[in-house]
């Protein structure tokens, strides 16, 4: 058994940030995004479940997990690569670390970004000792000779290592030990079967349930010291989207306002008054949501409307409203996308106060 400690490689971990809008005019004033900015991950680490029996939800990926590690672990051999699925905030890197700390392993993190060349990788693997994870965040954008180095190396325990250059360079196999690569990626779609295929466990991980939320707020609580009611826990829960990522984050906020403005409780009130100022609704809309259903329902009659009309009523890049607004109102079901355009869908309606139209009037009639 090692020290289990974290070890830093090259890079960052989390860094989904620049296709989810952190760094955005949107993505930096906005507390629904699901991205992390560097500040944010050092209040994220506090707050990371270290175990396996810590991690709330996910049910199906931890029964499964932990019965991988736990056979490697009577084995005394380095488990299957892992791959780790789903989209930002919803635990890929606290797993990654959970799955080192279980297997009593020390972590080696990099990411696909942050490794530019082949020999970048090389380097890494070939420094790795016996046991040791290595965890390669947004695996999905490794560059492709870093990839396929990372094939043989993940199947084989074997990097090429080039020495010399041009016509007289040549290949001088070096064999790994055993090692266990954890990939996480927000795109699996993305990632080369070939690639995909040396991962002997895939979880995929999926939004929570607003009781699971509201886990991981009591918990989050209990950490800080802050005195979260059980009403205020399950407001912020269902204002979060689904991601633990934003729950901590809307906890994070409403302590400020408690803490400013109120009586330092984390109450019921606490908590609307905390999320009307930092204008996440309800339903976890912020102004950008709000707007781009504004125009739709109210300037262009529910649609359909392309993309870039809509995105020029709302004073966004096409591309901040399609990445950045548009997910989570689809996934939500308050807005279409259709062939010719984009629609309110009743939800969307609804939500703004205004009377569903009749079929007739809509695209759907
Ligand atoms: N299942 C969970 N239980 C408790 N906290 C969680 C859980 N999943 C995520 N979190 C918290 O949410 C934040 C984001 O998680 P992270 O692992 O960085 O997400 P990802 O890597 O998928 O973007 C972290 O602070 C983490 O502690
Ligand atoms: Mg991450």
């Amino acid at each position: 058994m090692r020290d289990g400690g974290a070890r830093l490689e090259v890079g960052e971990p989390g860094g989904d940030a620049d296709r989810y809008g952190d760094g955005e005019p949107y993505g930096s004033e906005s507390l629904v995004r699901p991205a992390a900015d560097e500040p944010e991950r050092a209040a994220e680490a506090a707050l990371r479940p270290r175990r396996l029996e810590e991690f709330v939800g996910q049910r199906v990926v931890r029964d499964q997990l932990s019965l991988v590690l736990q056979a490697a672990l009577g084995r005394g051999l380095a488990p299957d690569h892992v791959l780790l699925s789903g989209p930002p905030g919803l635990g890929k890197t606290t797993l990654a670390m959970i799955i080192a700390a279980e297997l009593g392993a020390s972590l080696r993190v990099t990411s696909g970004p942050a490794i530019q060349h082949a020999g970048d990788l090389a380097a890494v693997l070939s420094s790795l000792e016996e046991g040791e994870v290595l965890f390669i965040d947004e695996i999905h954008r490794l560059a492709r000779p870093a990839e396929e180095l990372l094939y043989v190396a993940m199947e084989d325990f074997r990097v090429d290592v080039i020495v010399g250059k041009g016509a007289g360079a040549s290949a001088i196999p070096l064999s790994l030990p055993p090692f266990t690569v954890v990939g996480a990626t927000t795109r699996a779609g993305l990632l080369p079967a070939p690639l995909r295929d040396r991962f002997g466990f895939t979880g995929h991980l999926d939004f929570y349930a607003d009781d699971e939320l509201e886990r991981v707020l009591v918990r989050s609580a209990g950490l800080l010291g802050v005195p979260l009611e059980g009403t205020a826990a399950a407001e912020i829960a269902s204002r979060s989207r689904g991601t633990p990522r934003i729950a901590n984050r809307l906890l994070r906020r409403v302590r400020d306002w408690a803490q400013v403005r109120g009586d330092g409780r984390l109450s019921l009130a606490a908590a609307r008054s905390a999320l009307q100022v930092y204008e996440v609704d309800e339903r976890g809309l912020d102004r950008l949501d709000r707007s781009v259903l504004d125009a739709l329902c109210r300037r262009f009659g529910g649609g359909p409307v392309g993309l870039t009309t809509l995105a020029v009523a709302v004073g966004e890049e096409p591309e901040t409203v399609e990445t950045v607004a548009e997910p989570f109102l689809v996934r939500e079901g308050l807005i279409g996308r259709t062939s010719r355009g984009r629609v309110a869908l009743p939800p969307a309606w609804e939500h703004l106060g205004l009377p569903v139209p009749a079929p007739s009037d809509t695209l759907f009639g």
